[in-house]
Parts: structure tokens; C-alpha cells; sequence
């Protein structure tokens, strides 16, 4: 599997990274239904057999779960894999409801229970999730810093920031990569964050290539209408109305390129993610074995141009369907 540097670190990660947010499974506010969590850890070392060499995930995930599961599955292999996790989204103890804290206790606190729940030394590369409290992101970034200099964690990076908030930042320590939304529903990267990326050698891993498996071709109303109450996709834009009916027929009529390309629409979904140079990965979630399976291979397929061109003018209709 391509592998690519992650910014200006040592860090040499495949072009696909399996995400873990659904692993986390449905007991908080944004989980993604039932999940079996023999079925998490199968998933996860069918990714790390398959080549696969990285792992995203986050405290927050199943409010500590998934960073539980993670340490399992890689248990007996921690030293091929590469580790990378967020903080920043709290939760009381024994609730539910994640908040935004990013003060310098806080993010050891954080820090220090990671480490404990993936049971390691290191945390490869450490995540502020999102920029939230605002005025707190240079004490969280600078927090982080230290734990650098003290071998807790090797690299920093951040996700969900702007560029004025990379910026701010950049100016305490170097930031390894950012970790946006990137998918062919979600472009908002794509004219300043991705160049600016590039010129100050930012790795960028992109989560929901496949926003969260709609552009899997796999959902439809009905199928949308049946998923779990306390999957969180129910109340996404993207899988309501007046979106829906857009996102539907665009996939439809993306099924003719993947067809072309022999490949799968989860797989073509994440190629196109690839084809941006600036893009050093894609955060693949997978919830199953099979399902990685299937995506894997989608780090290695390169789209022609006259696929990309294809799929651009699919979504400017797509964009004017939806008035944007
Ligand atoms: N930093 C952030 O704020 C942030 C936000 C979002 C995500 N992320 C990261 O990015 C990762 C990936 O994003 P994501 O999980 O939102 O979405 P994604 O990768 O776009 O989609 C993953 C989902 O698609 C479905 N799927 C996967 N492979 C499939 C296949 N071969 N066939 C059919 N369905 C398949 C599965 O859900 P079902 O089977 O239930 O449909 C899976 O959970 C996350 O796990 C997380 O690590 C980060």
C-alpha cells in the first residue's frame, strides 16, 4: 500500500488510515447505533493485516470506548502502528454530552487518560478536535508542546481549525497536519486550506471520505429511515431533506464512473478524496471487516483526468441542485 509523509514528521503513513468514530459505538450523544465490539477489534486487524498502518480515533468516541477497543486490537503489534488521537471534547463522569475544554489542565488530564486507555507510552500524533473554546487554542496548543518535550507524545496536529487558527498556533510549535472534513459533499477545503497546507508543509489526513457511508451507494430514504435512534446520521443535513434527494441522485449517476474504473462508489468516493495532492490521506471508517475490505484498496486507484473532470461537473449540478 502507498504510503506518504505526514507534513514534515517521520511519520510515513498508508494514504488510507482506518477512522474509529462508529467503533465507539451508540452510548452517547453521537454514536452510530449498536456496535459489537468483537466485531471493532476484528475490523481493526483485518485493517493492520490488509497493510493499513495508522489509526485514527478520539477520546470522545463512545466517551473513552473506542481508544479501549483500539488498545485491544493492536495489543501484541503496538510498535507497527501508528496511533493518532484527539482532545478537547470532554464528558462528565458517567454522561453522555461531550463539551469543548481546552485549558492546560485539562488537556493533560486528557492526555495522561489517552495514554492509559491505549494503553501506551507515546501517542504518535495528538489531535486538538475542534477549536473550541476559541481564546483557549494557544494554551491547549502550547500544553501540548510540553508533552512533547516530555516523550508523552511525539507530534501535534489539530482538526477542524481554520487558517487564521492554524496560524495562531503555528507561531508556539510546528502543527504536523490538520484533520478536515473532506468529501465530494463537503469541498470547503479545497480553494485556501489545502494550498496553505502545502505551502507550510501541514500533512492533511481528510475524515468521512465517504461521508459516513452515504456516498457508499448503500442508502436509501428507507434505508436512512431505519437506522438505529441513537445513530447519529439521523439528524445530519446530509441525510435529510432537502439534501437527501440531491445526494441520491448523484450517487446514481456516479455509478457509471466507478463502473468504468471497476472499482466500488466507497472506493471511487475516496480515490477522489486522493487525487488532491495536498491531501496526505483519507480517514476510512469501518465498522466491519468486510467493509475495509472493500475500501482499502481505493489508496492505491488513480483517477484519470477524464474521471475528475467527469465527477466536477457531476457536482457543480449537484451544487446548483442544492443552490449553493
Ligand atoms: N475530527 C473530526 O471532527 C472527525 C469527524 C468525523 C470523522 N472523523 C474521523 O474520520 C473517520 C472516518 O469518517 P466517518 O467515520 O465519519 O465516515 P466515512 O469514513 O466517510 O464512512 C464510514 C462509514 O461508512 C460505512 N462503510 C464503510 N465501509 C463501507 C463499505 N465498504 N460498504 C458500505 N458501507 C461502508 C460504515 O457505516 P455503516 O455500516 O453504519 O453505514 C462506516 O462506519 C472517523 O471514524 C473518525 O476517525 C473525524
Amino acid at each position: 500500500m502507498k504510503t506518504r509523509q505526514l507534513g514534515n514528521t517521520e511519520l510515513q503513513v498508508t494514504t488510507v488510515g482506518l477512522g474509529t468514530w462508529a467503533i465507539g459505538g451508540g452510548d452517547w450523544d453521537f454514536g452510530w447505533g449498536p456496535q459489537d465490539d468483537k466485531e471493532s477489534i476484528a475490523a481493526i486487524q483485518r485493517a493492520l493485516d490488509l497493510g493499513i498502518n495508522w489509526i485514527d480515533t478520539a477520546a470522545v468516541y463512545g466517551v473513552g470506548h473506542a481508544e479501549e477497543i483500539v488498545a485491544q486490537a493492536v495489543a501484541g503489534r503496538r510498535d507497527r502502528v501508528i496511533l493518532a488521537t484527539k482532545c478537547g471534547l470532554r464528558w462528565k463522569p458517567g454522561g453522555t454530552t461531550p463539551f469543548g475544554q481546552l485549558d492546560a489542565k485539562s488537556v493533560r488530564e486528557e492526555a495522561e487518560a489517552s495514554l492509559k486507555r491505549l494503553d501506551t507510552e507515546v501517542i504518535d500524533l495528538y489531535q486538538i478536535h475542534w477549536p473550541n473554546p476559541d481564546q483557549d487554542i494557544e494554551e491547549a496548543w502550547s500544553t501540548i508542546a510540553e508533552l512533547i518535550e516530555e516523550g508523552k507524545i511525539r507530534y501535534g496536529g489539530v482538526s477542524n481549525f481554520s487558517i487564521d487558527q492554524l496560524e495562531r498556533i503555528q507561531k508556539i510549535h510546528p502543527v504536523a497536519s490538520l484533520q478536515p472534513p473532506y468529501n465530494m459533499l463537503e469541498r470547503g477545503i479545497e480553494d485556501e486550506l489545502l494550498p496553505y497546507c502545502a505551502a507550510n508543509h501541514i500533512g492533511v489526513i481528510a475524515y468521512s471520505p465517504m461521508k459516513a457511508g452515504l456516498l457508499t451507494g448503500k442508502y436509501s430514504k428507507e434505508g436512512i429511515a431505519r437506522l438505529p435512534m441513537n445513530d447519529w446520521r439521523r439528524g445530519s443535513d446530509q441525510f435529510k431533506e432537502p439534501r437527501l434527494s440531491a445526494n441520491l441522485n448523484l450517487i446514481e449517476q456516479l455509478k457509471p464512473i466507478a463502473e468504468r474504473n471497476h472499482i466500488t462508489l466507497s472506493q471511487l468516493a475516496i480515490a477522489w478524496v486522493l487525487r488532491r495532492p495536498e491531501v496526505t490521506a483519507a480517514i476510512v471508517g469501518a465498522r466491519r471487516p468486510k467493509q475495509i475490505e472493500q475500501t482499502f484498496e481505493a489508496g492505491d486507484h488513480v483517477l484519470s483526468k477524464r474521471d475528475v473532470e467527469a465527477i466536477d461537473a457531476l457536482l457543480e449540478e449537484h451544487a446548483r441542485a442544492i443552490g449553493e
